[in-house]
Parts: structure tokens; C-alpha cells; sequence
């Protein structure tokens, strides 16, 4: 399969592309990015992501440099020409090259996505919990800024791979906020909890679609913070982003959570979340996309 990316309005293959080493993403982590799942050749949710990427320029002072609809015409087109049908888009702005300088004149952006393909995933019943371990939540106050500076989440991360865990849990005073690579939901009496979006929090594509599939099946939602001690007192918990769909939590800090077992709510709302999948793509076919 051709691994090609598009950047700056060409396309090219991915093992020819060259930034500038004094990109301001490259220097300073100057940009922001959006990661659009791809499901039967089509990319999913793509409005929904081109939407938060504008929010995400808006928040660092950057225009998209082109509009959204062309946008997302170049991104279905480079998913044809590589052939992709089960992956993933990584599209990432910068606001381009320029001499160094924190102060930012008006460089020209450096835009650029490519698309991969990912292993099909298994229903969640299916595999193993995930194993979460908790750290202070150290980032700045502006998550709901998909931004490309995510040292803090890969430190997380990578303290958690380390502990022989699968995601790190950022608590801030007590309060569970949202993962290094995804949102968190528990399940208690029934209710479905998540934190609100904002300053800790970013607007999860898939939180925000689990959240309109639970009112479709009439599962009541709250959006509150959520603490440490009520993960570990859950019925169920689970993690949501683009990559992962939903994936259940069995440990917070190696003591055993939510039954150990994953529970009815999350079962529902993933076979609720693959119908979403499907419908989509009879849609898209049914137009033509
Ligand atoms: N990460 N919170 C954080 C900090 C994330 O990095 C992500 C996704 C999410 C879930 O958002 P969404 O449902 O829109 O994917 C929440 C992506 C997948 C990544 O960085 O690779």
C-alpha cells in the first residue's frame, strides 16, 4: 500500500516529505491536530473534526488556510489514492516556518495529513480491561486545544507503559479529568458520568457522540467531575477516543475496579457506536461519497 501525504496542497510520498527545521511546529510545538478515524475507505465524523480543528486554530490565533469543505474533499480524495479502508488520518497545522522568534509574524501555515491503517478492532467484551494508573494532572488550562505540545501526555503515558498499565488517569485535587490519549466515563447506578469539556478536558469526537448514543437509548448522562474515589467505586468504566472507539477499564492503581468484568452500558453503547459506523458508510455510499 502507497503511504502518501498531502502537504501544503501536494501530494506526495510520505517518505519524501520535508519540513523546515524551523517550522514553528518543529521548534515550538506551534500547531494543533486533529487524528479522524477512517472506516470503510471513508473517514468518519470529518465534519465533527473540522469543526474542533477550527475552534483549535481560533484558540492559538490561526486561520485554517483553506475552508473546511475543500478540506475535507483533499482528505476523502488522499484516502482514495492510498487505498486505506481501515485506518487512521493525521492532519497536523503549523503556523509554518519563519526565522526563530516567539513573537509570530505571519508565516505561511504548513498543512499536511497522511492516512494508515489500523487492526481491526475487537468488541470490547472481547478483549481484556485496560489497566489505569493515576497522574497529577500537570497540563495548562487550554485542552480543549487539540494542540500538537503534548509532552506532558506522552510523559503520562509512558509513566503508565512503564508501571505495566495502558493509560495514564490525570487526576487534578482529587478529580478524575480525562486520560493522556482519551476521555473517561464510569457507569454508576446506571448513570453514565464524564467530566465536562474545557480547560482540562478536550471535547472527545467520540465522547461527544457516546454522549447523543446514550440519550438514544436512554441511558442518562451527567457531565460533572468525577473523582478518584467514585472510579474506583464505578459499576463500569471506560475510556473513549477516535483510535481505541470504547475500551473498558478493569484496574485504577492495580486495585480491581468496576467487577473486573465489562460491564452492560459500555456493551450497549459500543454496539450502538458500531451501528453509528455502518450507518454512516451506507450513507456515504448511498450519496456517492
Ligand atoms: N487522542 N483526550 C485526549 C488528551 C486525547 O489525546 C484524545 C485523542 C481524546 C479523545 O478524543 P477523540 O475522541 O476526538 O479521539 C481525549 C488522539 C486519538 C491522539 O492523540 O492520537
Amino acid at each position: 500500500m502507497k503511504e502518501l501525504i498531502w502537504l501544503n496542497g501536494k501530494t506526495i510520498p510520505l517518505s519524501e516529505a520535508m519540513v523546515s527545521v524551523e517550522d514553528r511546529g518543529f521548534q515550538f510545538a506551534d500547531g494543533v491536530y486533529e487524528v479522524v478515524r477512517i472506516y470503510n475507505g471513508r473517514p468518519f465524523t470529518l465534519t465533527e473534526h473540522l469543526d474542533r480543528l477550527e475552534r483549535s486554530c481560533g484558540g492559538i490565533a490561526l486561520d485554517l488556510p483553506m475552508g473546511k469543505t475543500p478540506l475535507a474533499a483533499e482528505i476523502t480524495k488522499l484516502i482514495d489514492q492510498t487505498g486505506v479502508k481501515n485506518g487512521m488520518i493525521y492532519l497536523q497545522l503549523t503556523r509554518g516556518h519563519a526565522p526563530r522568534n516567539h513573537v509570530y509574524s505571519n508565516p505561511k501555515p504548513t498543512l499536511l495529513f497522511y492516512a494508515r491503517t489500523l487492526p481491526p478492532m475487537s468488541r470490547p467484551a472481547d478483549v481484556k480491561g485496560l489497566k489505569l494508573i493515576s497522574v497529577p494532572d500537570e497540563r495548562w488550562s487550554r485542552c480543549w486545544i487539540k494542540s500538537i505540545a503534548l509532552l506532558p501526555n506522552i510523559l503520562a503515558k509512558n509513566t503508565a507503559v512503564a508501571a505495566g498499565a495502558d493509560e495514564a488517569g490525570f487526576v487534578h485535587e482529587g478529580i478524575v479529568t480525562e486520560c493522556a490519549t482519551s476521555n473517561l466515563f464510569i457507569v454508576s447506578r446506571n448513570i453514565l458520568l464524564t467530566h465536562p469539556v474545557g480547560p482540562k478536558v478536550l471535547p472527545g469526537i467520540t465522547r461527544a457522540l457516546l454522549l447523543n448514543l446514550a440519550a438514544e437509548l436512554s441511558v442518562p448522562a451527567i457531565e460533572r467531575p468525577v473523582s478518584e474515589a467514585e472510579v474506583l467505586a464505578a459499576d463500569e468504566v471506560f475510556i473513549t477516543s477516535t483510535t481505541r472507539e470504547l475500551a473498558w477499564v478493569t484496574q485504577w492503581n492495580s486495585r480491581p475496579i468496576a467487577n473486573s468484568k465489562c460491564g452492560p452500558i459500555t456493551t450497549r453503547l459500543h454496539t450502538a457506536y458500531q451501528s453509528r459506523v455502518s450507518e454512516q458508510a451506507q450513507g456515504q455510499m448511498a450519496k456517492g461519497k
